[in-house]
């Protein structure tokens, strides 16, 4: 079993039969998109994307049988997006193990990722239902956007809070928020029950995104699956940064902007920046801000009877602050 699910024991028959549609779903006819893919899609994947569209249809009571082989788009388009980004940000490690990029090349993870991307879309137009479909790709342009924006924005050390919360919410909590509302597109539940499934993943999302910006700068490699301290090796002015620079004195900002972005930094001035980052206070702050986010999502639910099922989503919403990785 994924060892990053490990606290989310409840849910391991969803992951079980989840992780066999994954593999079921997924071949080539070429050998190398099958080996590629395997080690892409088989590391150490939480599955949360998957897990929250089960829960999701569940919730809107979804009669089909296709719900897990549905799920699996969601896993899909995040891998394909995950192998882009490891291209993007040369990336060594993902999920615990060598990335792709690394292994096979940025050529091979590219394509890769084109290949996953295009057999998510199969999927979903095998369900017959083109809102949910043309959900999909609106979430996968955003998702690029972002991704664009944060790369017009590397070594970008005035960008501002809301334009950090632009780019995480349309390059991660998109796709949580499309997984959630999917379950109600699917099921015709109708738009405000789709509305309120959209907003409980947007502000899961965005909390996910901001524990795993905080995790970067207070995890271990080991742990987290992917090095710590690396969102600044890539020139990604992520929260904890944007709000401890607002704490120094200009002239200490202007010196640590000039040194990491004219010179040369060594170990020691990030092993610096991550300890003054750790010390003033924002990563409190910045878990509070989550803890607020998902308790927003949380209220989405309330037009939701009480049920098992929509005890998880809020265990699952709960689990994006607590976990460790
Ligand atoms: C990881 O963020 C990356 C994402 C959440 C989104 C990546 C999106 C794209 C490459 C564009 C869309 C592509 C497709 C195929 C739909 P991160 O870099 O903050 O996380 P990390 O630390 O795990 O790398
Ligand atoms: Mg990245």
């Amino acid at each position: 079993m994924n060892s990053d699910t490990s606290n989310l024991t409840q849910f391991k028959d969803h992951f079980d039969i989840i992780n066999e549609e994954i593999y079921k779903v997924f071949n080539s006819r070429v050998p190398l998109v099958e080996e590629i893919g395997r080690h892409a899609l088989l590391g150490h994947g939480k599955r949360l994307r998957p897990l929250i569209f089960v829960l999701s249809c569940e919730l809107c009571n979804y009669e089909g049988e296709d719900v897990y082989q549905l799920s699996t788009i969601f896993e899909y388009i995040h891998t394909a997006s995950l192998l882009h980004d490891d291209v993007l940000d040369n990336a060594e490690i993902r999920r615990n193990r060598p990335s792709a990029n690394q292994v096979w090349g940025n050529h091979a993870a590219v394509l890769e990722g084109d290949f996953l991307f295009s057999k998510a879309l199969a999927i979903a137009i095998g369900a017959g239902n083109i809102p949910f479909l043309a959900k999909i790709t609106e979430t996968t342009t955003q998702m690029t956007e972002g991704q664009i924006l944060e790369l017009a924005h590397t070594d970008d050390w005035g960008i501002s809070r809301d334009l950090y919360f632009e780019i995480v919410t349309a390059k991660t909590a998109m796709l949580i928020s499309t997984a959630c509302a999917g379950g109600a597109i699917v099921s015709d539940a109708g738009s405000k029950t789709a509305e309120s499934l959209a907003e409980f993943g947007l502000n899961a999302g965005i909390a996910f995104q901001l524990i795993d910006d905080l995790l970067d700068y207070t995890s271990s490699e080991e742990v987290f699956g992917k090095p710590v301290g690396k969102d600044l090796r890539e020139g990604k002015i992520t929260l904890p940064l944007i709000y401890t620079l607002t704490q120094l004195e200009t002239t200490e900002k202007k010196r640590l902007e000039d040194l990491f972005i004219n010179h040369q930094p060594t170990d020691d001035d990030f092993r610096d920046i991550i300890d003054l980052v750790r010390g003033n206070g924002a990563l409190d702050r910045i878990r509070d801000e989550a803890q607020s986010y998902v308790d927003n999502a949380i209220n989405c639910l309330d037009i939701f009877p009480d049920s098992a099922t929509k005890r998880d989503l809020l265990i699952l919403s709960q689990h994006i602050i607590d976990r460790k990785k």
